[in-house]
């Protein structure tokens, strides 16, 4: 069973796909933190955020995903940089380097063979990102588009900000917010879109609870009617 959720910054996808994952037993992928640890590299090595940058910089790239007690660690070059790539810094840097071909191409191998793995291994995965249910896992068995309004995306995130001891406003959220919105759906590269077969779920007004409820049930359906 393949779970997608694509959707904007801070619709809650990873919140909603990590519980989502706890309740069937699946295992979680975020392939956000995957284009981030490629981000990671680009700055630890001043490249530019171009495809020129990338062609000197991905042969000597390699990112990858272990499990440790099923929770999901991201490795750069065989180090552990789940932690370092939670920075608005290494965020930013993602945005741009998403946008570059070599960098999707590189990832898309790694995301599929991951994915399949893990599915089999657990019985189900629930994966997230921006074109796991158009381009990554077009089969997927369940699709869910995530969305919520620009200014609460921008205080669930100011909050995650705090959490991490990152200084920040709320302006400055928000702006960077509408940015990355803008960046992530005018790419042309497997821009940010709802797939066709995608159900929009919008969590503006939602809990975390009543969105993993949504998913859960969207999951036992597609069961039944695989059954
Ligand atoms: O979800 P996130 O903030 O960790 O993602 C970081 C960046 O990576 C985001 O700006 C868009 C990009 N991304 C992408 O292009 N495709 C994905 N499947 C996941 C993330």
């Amino acid at each position: 069973m393949i779970v997608t959720i694509d959707g904007p910054a801070g619709s809650g996808k990873s919140t909603t796909a990590r519980a989502v994952a706890r309740r069937l037993g699946f295992v979680y992928l975020d392939t956000g933190a995957m284009y981030r640890a490629i981000a990671l590299a680009f700055l630890r090595n001043d490249a530019e955020a171009t495809a020129d940058g990338a062609r000197t910089l991905l042969p000597d790239v390699h990112v990858n995903v272990r499990y440790q007690e099923d929770e999901m660690r991201v490795f750069l070059n065989g180090d552990d940089v789940s932690g370092a790539i939670r920075t608005v810094r290494v965020g930013n840097m993602a945005s741009q380097i998403s946008a570059l071909r070599s960098v999707r191409d590189k990832l898309l191998d790694t995301q599929r063979r991951v994915g399949g793995e893990q599915a089999q291994k657990h019985g189900g995965i629930v994966v997230d990102g921006r074109d796991t249910g158009t381009v990554v896992f077009p089969d997927a068995d369940v699709k869910i588009f995530m969305v919520a309004d620009a200014r609460e995306r921008a205080r669930r995130r100011l909050e995650q900000y705090h959490r991490q001891g990152e200084d920040a406003t709320f302006e400055e959220v928000l702006h960077e917010i509408e940015e990355r919105d803008e960046a992530d759906r005018s790419r042309d590269i497997a821009p940010l879109k709802r797939a066709e077969d995608a159900v929009e779920l919008d969590t503006t007004t939602q809990t975390i609870d009543e969105q993993v409820d949504f998913v859960v049930d969207r999951v036992a359906k597609a069961r039944t009617q695989q059954a």
